[in-house]
């Protein structure tokens, strides 16, 4: 098997997070990076990559048989469509756009030239979420009931100096929540509709800094977010997982999900249950399933690097990732409505 060559387009944050996982997985090699930004230059140097100032360049020189989009949103859907005429497979960083129907317009152009293409929601490689899917998928759990989910942390104050943050066009329920609505897809099923309540009052900017989501799933069960990014508070993903080395890593739960046999709480993946009689007069006993860590970004390139090589399907193509973004969509319409939305 030789080694799938990929470019990187755009080199900011999530962009050295792609360089370290491919630094660490086998069967890809980086072969070019480009962003026309200096700092980009100055990381291609230190990870001794060839730059290119935009993506036109990379590709007629280095022909990768793959590519990463990891720039702003709005151009995922022009870069991926310009690699996807040029036959050159695609990892799309999420959300895989800002509207549904431009998500549909790139899944279809996709699978119309038979070149593959795999979205960035990376929290679906880590074994910690794939083993509670199995969990719940296998019945371990019983019948799933509920899902808690806490997504709060406090962004620093010079987050906020870019002005676009403090606008619709970013905040916590397009930037944030968007992981949550599609661990919840993957872990526990398809989302049948939605009910949410946002608020803006503790930053007071334009976009909300705080929502509340209720979902409910086709199979029945009922999901609670609670989500802020203005909160000094450790029980989020971000802090609780170690999935990032940029935030301290905080020994919590931010996660609970419920079944009528058993219940789990995540990261820990701590598992609840009743040894011998059921019923809330008895004692629960608690374990940690076990499973083997790795790190999502890594596990997700070495995908990256199989589907290239057609040894693999897409874990999250494009339909998928345009439904998770449609319900976070629907958030802010059903706050702003005060209604429900359902999914067809
Ligand atoms: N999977 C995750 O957990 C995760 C985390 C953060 C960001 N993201 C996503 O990754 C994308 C980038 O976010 P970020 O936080 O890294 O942003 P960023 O601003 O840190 O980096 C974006 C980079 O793209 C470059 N760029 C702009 N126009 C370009 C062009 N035409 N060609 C090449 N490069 C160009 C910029 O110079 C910049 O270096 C966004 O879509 C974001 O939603 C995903």
């Amino acid at each position: 098997m030789s080694d799938s060559k990929i470019g990187l387009i755009g080199a900011g944050a999530i962009g050295r997070a792609h360089l370290v996982g491919a630094a660490g997985a086998k069967g890809v090699e980086i072969v070019g990076i480009a962003d026309p930004n200096p700092a980009a230059q100055a990381l291609a140097e230190e990870f001794s990559i060839p730059w290119f100032k935009d993506h036109r360049a990379l590709i007629d020189e280095t022909k990768p048989d793959g590519a990463i989009v990891a720039t702003p949103n709005a151009l995922h859907v022009p870069i991926a469509l310009e690699l996807i005429a040029a036959g050159t497979a695609v990892l799309v960083e999420k959300p895989i756009t800002d509207s549904v129907d431009e998500g549909l317009r790139l899944g279809r152009a996709a699978a119309d030239a038979e070149v593959p293409l795999l979205v960035g929601h990376h929290r679906r490689h880590n074994p910690i979420i794939r083993t509670a899917r199995a969990l719940v998928q296998g019945g371990q759990l019983g019948r799933l009931v509920s899902a808690s989910v806490l997504a709060t942390f406090l962004k620093h104050d010079a987050y906020f100096n870019e002005a676009w943050r403090r606008t619709p066009a970013a905040g916590p329920v397009l930037i944030n929540l968007i992981h949550e609505i599609d661990l919840l897809r993957f872990v526990c099923g398809e989302i049948e509709s939605l009910q949410a309540v946002t608020s803006n009052a503790i930053r007071g900017f334009e976009v909300e800094d705080t929502a509340a989501t209720l979902l409910c799933f086709k199979s029945g069960a009922i999901a609670t977010i609670t989500l802020s990014d203005s909160a000094a508070a450790p029980w989020s993903w971000d802090l609780s997982s170690g999935e990032n080395p940029a935030f301290p890593k905080t020994p919590v739960e931010s996660h609970f999900l419920c079944g009528t046999e058993a219940s789990i709480a995540l990261p820990t993946l701590r598992m609840w249950r009743y040894p011998g009689e059921r019923g809330w007069l008895q004692p629960l006993q608690d374990e940690e399933v076990r499973f083997d860590a790795a790190n999502p970004y890594i596990e997700q390139m070495r995908h990256f690097g199989a589907v290239i090589r057609r040894e693999e399907q897409p874990l999250t193509d494009a339909f998928d990732a345009t439904r998770t973004l449609e319900v976070t969509l629907a958030v802010r319409d059903a706050a702003r409505s005060g209604t429900t939305i359902r999914f067809g």
